[in-house]
């Protein structure tokens, strides 16, 4: 086992370190959501090592990141231990959301299936302008909701697209936008619960919680990323900010 650094801040409880490692920590938590490594990077497998076909914006060119450029059975591997483990420390009724995107949708879907979560949606995240390449460009990611049980706290009133602009990411090639994640986590929590993201990266999903009141569980393996999700999360919890987008929920 490597060395896992530890860090509590707010909060916020922060591991640098394998996941899978990580999650053997923790007690429990009410929420999962979370973004991994999709290793979507081409169409084929041979074309995931040569890193082909996604782009990413300038600031990003070559700057790839852990686990990013796996084979199919790679992420298979990775993503179904993480169900298991998250799986078996989540409550009862816990709910997760996990990003992913076209191509590699129906692995994570099999993963999580097979380690025990009930799959019961597939969100699509649409990013309102589409991004660079041909045939359809990408305009939109998938988000698939699943739940340990009956969900204790279902979403209500909201549809299964969310229209959010996508984030210009200064923090991280794949960072999401705050106003999106605030939404997945007042949608399925209530103050004071526990989320966890175990492949947080620069620290969105705990941004959110720290600004609406929740506690956080967040992981991530590249020293960097862990870095900016710290000083992201400590400056969160210094200014609470309870508003979530009109626009991404419905009206009350
Ligand atoms: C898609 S990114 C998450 C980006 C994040 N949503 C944000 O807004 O910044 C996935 C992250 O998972 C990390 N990662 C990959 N494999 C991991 C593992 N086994 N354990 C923990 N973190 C891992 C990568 O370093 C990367 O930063």
């Amino acid at each position: 086992m490597t060395k896992i650094l530890k860090q509590t801040i707010g909060n916020a409880t922060l591991y640098c370190g394998d996941c899978l490692e990580s999650l053997q920590e923790i007690e429990g938590f009410d929420a999962v959501i979370s973004d991994p490594p999709f290793s979507s990077g081409a169409r084929t497998d041979a074309g995931k090592s040569s890193r082909g076909g996604m782009l990413r914006g300038a600031k990003w060119e070559g700057d790839w990141f852990s686990h990013d450029n796996m084979a199919t059975h790679g992420f298979l591997y990775l993503m179904r231990l993480m169900g298991v483990s998250l799986l078996d420390k989540a409550a009862r009724g816990a709910t997760a959301h996990f990003f992913i995107d076209w191509r590699m949708y129906p692995n994570l879907y099999g993963a999580l299936e097979s380690s025990g979560w009930i799959v019961k949606n597939l969100v699509v995240w649409d990013k309102e302008h589409f991004g660079m390449g041909t045939n359809y460009r990408n305009q939109h990611e998938l988000i698939i909701y699943a739940e340990k049980g009956l969900a204790a706290f279902p979403t209500h009133n909201l549809g299964n697209v969310i229209r959010c602009a996508r984030e210009k990411s200064l923090n991280h090639p794949t960072e999401k936008p705050v106003a999106l994640l605030k939404t997945l986590v007042a949608a399925s929590t209530r103050e004071g619960q526990t989320v966890i993201d175990p492949f947080m990266g620069s620290g969105t999903t705990g941004v959110a919680c720290a600004l609406l009141g929740r506690k956080f569980i967040g992981m991530e393996i590249d020293r960097r990323h862990f870095d900016t999700a710290c000083q992201r999360i400590e400056a969160a919890y210094g200014q609470p900010d309870m508003f979530v987008q009109h626009a991404l929920l419905p009206a009350a």
